[in-house]
């Protein structure tokens, strides 16, 4: 039996999910924008689907546009941002040093097209100076670009702070949520965030599915055009089953409340206090206290992550050497550099995220292993 402790990479579908996509692949063939009974089936399965969503982030339905995954959902709310911008006044994003690649590349890609971009660094918390960033703003700022929680160490940025700073000097803000639904209580209208992305698939739901929360009033200019799907804000014909899965992942988020949060939270502490109890020279990578429920980075000096995740693979428990949604790269995270970490602690570094169907015994499991793994793995290195 494999253990999967893998959560931020992405997470198995909750059997409710599954049954739901089931049925909608099976009982829905319509396409939501026909007129006849097949496609009203079809939009009544997508809006209701919307209304959980929204539900479940503190929204109104109106406010929800799907998409193909929370990368489309970022590329699409800078895409949209700097087009409202005057571009001849408003030249600058202000961004942080350790954002997803979905931010951090498009953001590279507009500064090679003459867009200024001011990436503010983080401590050795992984947490961003707010006067720091209010210091970055000014009236050439076209959009501040923020992640919420980090993908790699859980670190959870003050959001709600940096939201208001950025209106108190008139400048739009876009949140990459996707690792939050679930993990932190997400309520998109006091957050008062202009745009604000999130993925199915980190919360039980399928793959190849997103959401872009588009604050209410504000102008939305489209990255994907043709067919007018969703209020024309996003054309292309919608994956319905997907979106249906979405729609019950985040249901079940909304009915299991902060519980779910605190199950991991507790799952995450057994690990941690495990780890450090019993494999010399561990430390935490990242704050202890400004972190998501699930994640654990740690940081075990003289054995590489790399390594360490293959050895572990192989004794069947999966975790993640740096950030998984585009690992494959032995490179050191650009995340842990920036906290100020040597490349070498950078590599020697794990990530562990839990999530629905790990147990305690599994988390013994991996305390029982890994302690001698990494003795071995440091002999070898050495
Ligand atoms: C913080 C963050 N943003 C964006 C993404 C991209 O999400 P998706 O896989 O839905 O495109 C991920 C994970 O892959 C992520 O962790």
């Amino acid at each position: 039996m494999r253990i999967y402790l893998d959560h931020n990479a992405t997470t198995p579908l909750r059997p409710e999910v599954i049954e739901a996509m089931c049925a909608a692949l099976r009982d829905v063939p319509g396409n939501p924008s026909s007129v006849h009974a097949e496609g009203a089936a079809a939009r009544a399965a997508v809006e209701t689907a919307r209304e959980r969503v929204a539900a479940a982030i503190g929204a109104a339905p109106e406010t929800i546009v799907f998409t193909s995954g929370a990368t489309e959902s970022n590329n699409a709310a800078i895409h949209s941002a700097l087009a409202a911008a005057r571009p001849k006044e408003r030249r600058t994003i202000v961004t942080t040093a350790t954002e997803h690649p979905s931010v951090s590349e498009p953001l590279a890609s507009l500064e090679t097209r003459g867009w200024r971009v001011v990436r503010l660094g983080v401590d050795r918390d992984g947490l961003i100076d707010p006067d720091a960033f209010a210091a970055a703003l000014g009236s050439d700022t076209a959009l501040a670009a923020i992640l919420w929680a980090n993908n790699e160490t859980g670190v959870v940025q003050p959001v709600r702070r940096l939201v208001e700073l950025a209106h108190e000097h008139g400048v739009p803000v876009h949140v990459d949520a996707t690792q939050c639904i679930g993990k932190l209580p997400v309520d998109a209208a006091t957050l008062g965030a202009d745009t604000l992305a999130a993925s199915s698939h980190k919360q039980n739901g399928p793959k190849g599915v997103g959401l872009l929360y588009l604050r209410p009033g504000a102008t939305f200019e489209p990255l994907l055009r043709g067919g007018g799907q969703e209020r024309r804000r996003r054309g292309g014909t919608e994956s319905v089953a997907g979106i249906v899965g979405l729609g019950v992942a985040c249901e079940l988020v909304r009915r299991e409340g902060p519980a779910r949060a605190a199950r991991m939270a507790a799952l995450r502490d057994r690990l941690w206090n495990g780890i450090r109890e019993k494999i010399q020279g561990a430390r935490r990578n990242g704050s202890a206290t400004a972190v998501l429920a699930n994640t654990l980075s740690v940081g075990l000096p003289g054995a590489p992550g790399d390594v360490l995740l293959a050895a572990l693979d192989l004794d069947g428990v999966a975790v993640s050497a740096g950030a998984a949604c585009h690992s494959g790269s032995v490179a050191p995270s650009r995340t842990l550099l920036a906290m100020g970490l040597t490349a070498d602690e950078a590599r020697c570094s794990l990530r562990m995220s839990v999530g629905h169907g790990v147990d305690e015994a599994q988390i013994d499991r991996v305390l029982a292993i890994l302690p001698d793994l990494v003795a071995r793995v440091r002999e070898s290195a050495a």
